[in-house]
């Protein structure tokens, strides 16, 4: 397929700054800012977030909101000394008080509100455990969703996260890049199943290997994983991993947000379904109550998975920093389907603008 380059330049480049890659900054998306866990009612995170300061607070009932960081009175940053106070942030400069939707309800000095005291909200999703916030370059409000996924049976959320000098449309490429696999995560027997299929914003791909895994005393064996990608934009996407063999499933999300033109930060999170005949697990395991096995491996085993995702993820980390991005590339039989996938991406660039 032929390459179509993405838009190089534009007219304003506050809005489409290009990274030293090469690549327009911000893409269009949804965007993992947090995790649920990391905000609890009451709590309040201060986030970098598309070169922009940003503030995530969750009121007393619940509700979450996120908002521009500079408070409009006089210009206080509340990720620095603000509250929650019932359904509101307060200000820590003159007590000013935001709701969810940024209007300022109350002064700290008992006075009428300025009107035009209003703080900018961004649009937010709480899916499974992971706090999502929309960006789009030219501020147009959220036209797809990421999926409400049902996690019944897994365990809860474990994560890990960095900060790297790349970009969400090189670390999503890592779906596609099949050359990859084996020779950067010693994958073997890689097989595609299927093709790649692209609906809108969603991207869907399906492989099967064999991986290294470490067995008692030190040895190690090859197992069959079932790989299935489900990437929603740039910024969200997760795997399916299967070991049939040992009866095990893992949903691996793998979350990357632009901090400013040249970082990312990269979450990743594993839960792991329940297990619940322990001997496939391990064959030693078959002689021992499932009663007693079960619970530990379900306490351990999501604990090792994250451990081993981290581990390949890292394994990436090098090349992502230091490489530039090439467009057209120069691909070669084996590639897997690169091409496809970068003209599935310009969707999520707005396309240049006159000036
Ligand atoms: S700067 Fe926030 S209340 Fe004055
Ligand atoms: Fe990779």
């Amino acid at each position: 397929m032929m390459e179509i380059p993405l838009p190089a330049a534009t007219a304003n480049p506050e809005l489409h700054p290009i990274s030293s890659k090469g690549l327009p900054a911000y893409p269009n998306g949804w965007y993992a800012i947090a995790f649920s866990a990391e905000l609890p009612p009451g709590g309040i995170l201060s986030r970098r977030f598309m070169g922009q300061e940003i503030v995530a607070f969750r009121t007393q009932s619940g509700a979450l909101s996120v908002i521009d960081a500079f408070c409009p009175h006089l210009g206080a940053h509340l990720g620095y000394g603000s509250t929650v106070e019932q359904e509101t942030i307060r200000c820590p400069f003159h007590y000013f008080c935001f709701d969810t939707h940024g209007v300022c309800v109350s002064t700290g000095y008992g006075t009428k509100p300025p009107p035009k005291a209003v703080i900018r909200t961004w649009p937010v999703r709480e899916k499974h455990g992971i706090i999502l916030a929309w960006f789009h370059a030219q501020g147009q409000p959220p036209d797809w969703e990421v999926p409400d996924l049902d996690m019944t049976g897994f365990s809860p959320l474990g994560w890990r996260e960095w900060t790297l000098r790349s970009h969400p449309q090189e670390t999503t490429e890592n779906s596609v890049d099949i050359g990859h696999l084996s020779i950067v995560h010693h994958y073997d027997d890689v097989q595609v199943r299927g093709d790649l299929h692209t609906e809108g914003p969603y991207l869907n791909a399906r492989y099967g290997m064999r991986r290294p895994a470490p067995l008692a005393g030190g040895l190690i064996q090859s197992i069959q994983s079932e790989f299935e990608i489900h990437a929603y934009g740039l910024g969200y996407s997760y795997v399916d991993v299967q070991i049939i063999s040992m009866g095990l499933n893992s949903r691996q999300f793998v979350l990357a947000t632009p901090v400013d033109v040249e970082t990312i930060r990269l979450r990743i999170a594993l839960s792991l379904r329940s297990i619940t005949e322990p001997g496939r697990v391990h064959p030693a395991l078959k002689w021992l109550p499932g009663t007693l096995t079960a619970p530990l491996l379900n306490r351990v085993l999501p604990v090792t998975a994250l451990d081993g995702f981290a581990n390949d993820v890292q394994q990436d980390f090098e090349i992502w920093q230091h490489k530039v991005y090439f467009s057209p590339p120069i691909l070669a039989d084996g590639d897997g389907p690169v091409g496809r996938y970068r003209h599935w991406v310009k969707q999520f660039y707005c396309p240049p603008r006159a000036s």
